[in-house]
């Protein structure tokens, strides 16, 4: 919405939410999230056409266009639990957005949900007498985290899906017009609403895909002493398969693929397709093996045990450049490694309170170190789950110096200088190549 209003200032544009904190937050300097190059564009917009409230009523009876970007969670209970979205806060919206509009509007689906909750949605919207028409519209997001600004900024492509009606098709227009201000015309991709919401749960299920794919890949280069690094370069320079997202690494993590291949599989399930859900379902199953080959593969190194030891853990974001740790990688780990009773001193540069809540409860000696050189005084090992570009910059022969001998490092994100590491002195674990030791 910040990058709507930077870009159309013919537009005035509202982003509403129940949380009064939350908006506050907002109308801060000190934004709920962490995004670079985010704060720079509010301030450039809020106050002149862009705005946050907490006044969901008012601001739902003078919009034309609402956009409903609510969270779509996995369901925990009943029927689908662990698998299917849950639709509660997709359906209270749309029901506020009904006893509260007067006029026409133009209702857009955000959220990413499963295929044909349009209708549901467009049900619920014209469920009495009342006159006040709705057209609904999908229009899936793209972006990803860390680099939302650039997707927003210049979209690979902008995906509409409406109805094949005059009235459809017009709304269509509408919101097209909107991206038009700065998106070339041939970027604009227009389908009915079921390809588009479809298309948005394939996309996230297509890239999960390729990360698991090339994981699989990486254990076998680790018994083979093939590089998977290498193999990667090597296949992705076929034009057909192509060089991004074949980083070997923990794991996939964040707030949607697991959660987009599970509704995947339980639509395919729900539509009697069991092979094609169970080939979709393997792509999680295959990151759960990952993430618990990265344990196995410190636990067998460090002479399989880790009682009593002090391991780093360098990074507990998904990824780098967010604060976001929705199911990242590092909190299946750092579990797993307190159950085999190590000691972490976990160090991030933006996420460690979130770390702080996600690992709240959980037996096990943790300490959370802002500072990465004090989070190795006197540890056995460093586990670098996130590829933050600092970690690059440090002076590894200090750390070394500081650390207990024989000296670990696991590089899940193949991100550091593994020769050099070894010439300091440390016994080097990369993810899909063979390990640097001096055992
Ligand atoms: C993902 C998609 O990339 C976006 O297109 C989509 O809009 C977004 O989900 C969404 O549905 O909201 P995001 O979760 O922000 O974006 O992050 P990604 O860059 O896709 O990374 C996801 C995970 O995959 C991270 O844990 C990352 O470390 C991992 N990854 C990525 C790898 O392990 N290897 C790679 O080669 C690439």
């Amino acid at each position: 919405m910040t990058i709507i209003a930077n870009k159309c200032p013919d537009y005035k544009v509202t982003v509403v939410d129940i949380s009064a904190e939350r908006i506050n937050a907002w109308n801060s300097d000190n934004l709920p999230i962490f995004e670079p190059g985010l704060l720079d564009r509010v301030l450039r917009a809020r106050g002149k056409n862009l705005f946050f409230s907490t006044e969901i009523d008012r601001c739902i009876d003078e919009a034309d266009i609402i956009f409903v970007s609510v969270n779509t969670p996995t369901k925990t209970f009943g029927e689908g639990a662990g698998k299917a979205v849950d639709l509660q806060f997709v359906e209270q919206t749309a029901r506020r957005i009904k006893e509260n509009a007067r006029s026409n509007k133009i209702v857009v689906e955000k959220s990413t949900i499963p295929v044909r909750a349009a209708e549901t949605l467009a049900t619920i919207l014209h469920s009495d007498n009342n006159s006040v028409q709705f057209e609904i519209l999908s229009n899936p997001e793209f972006m990803a985290e860390g680099t939302g600004i650039r997707d927003m900024e210049t979209p690979d492509r902008i995906l509409i899906g409406s109805k094949d009606t005059p009235s459809g098709l017009a709304a269509r227009d509408v919101l097209m017009d909107i991206y038009l201000h700065w998106v070339p015309k041939e970027r604009l991709i227009t389908t009915n609403l079921w390809s588009s919401e479809l298309s948005k749960l394939v996309a996230n299920a297509f890239l999960a895909q390729r990360i698991s794919s090339i994981n699989t890949i990486a254990s076998l280069c680790e018994v083979t002493e093939a590089d998977v690094a290498e193999v990667s370069r090597a296949i992705g320079m076929d034009s057909r398969i192509g060089a991004k997202f074949l980083n070997a690494g923990p794991g996939f993590g964040g707030s949607c693929f697991r959660k987009d291949i599970l509704n995947l599989v339980y639509l395919c399930e729900h539509y009697q397709l069991k092979e094609v859900a169970a080939f979709w379902e393997q792509v999680v199953s295959i990151n759960d093996y990952q993430m618990e080959r990265y344990v196995r593969r410190i636990l067998q190194a460090m002479f399989n045990t880790l009682v009593g030891k002090k391991l780093a853990v360098f990074g507990f974001a998904f990824k780098p450049d967010t604060g976001d740790t929705r199911d990242a990688p590092a909190i299946y780990i750092c579990k797993r490694l307190l159950e085999e009773r190590a000691c972490l001193k976990i160090t991030d540069p933006y996420a460690l309170d979130n770390a702080r809540k996600d690992l709240q409860g959980i037996d096990g000696s943790v300490e959370f170190i802002e500072d990465p050189y004090q989070s190795v005084e006197g540890v056995h090992g460093i586990a670098l789950i996130t590829e933050w570009s600092l970690y690059k910059e440090l002076d590894y022969q200090k750390i070394f110096d500081r650390m207990v001998k024989p000296a670990f490092i696991f590089d899940g994100r193949n991100h550091l200088d593994h020769q050099a590491l070894h010439e300091i002195g440390f016994n080097v674990y990369p993810v899909g190549k063979p390990a640097l030791t001096h055992l």
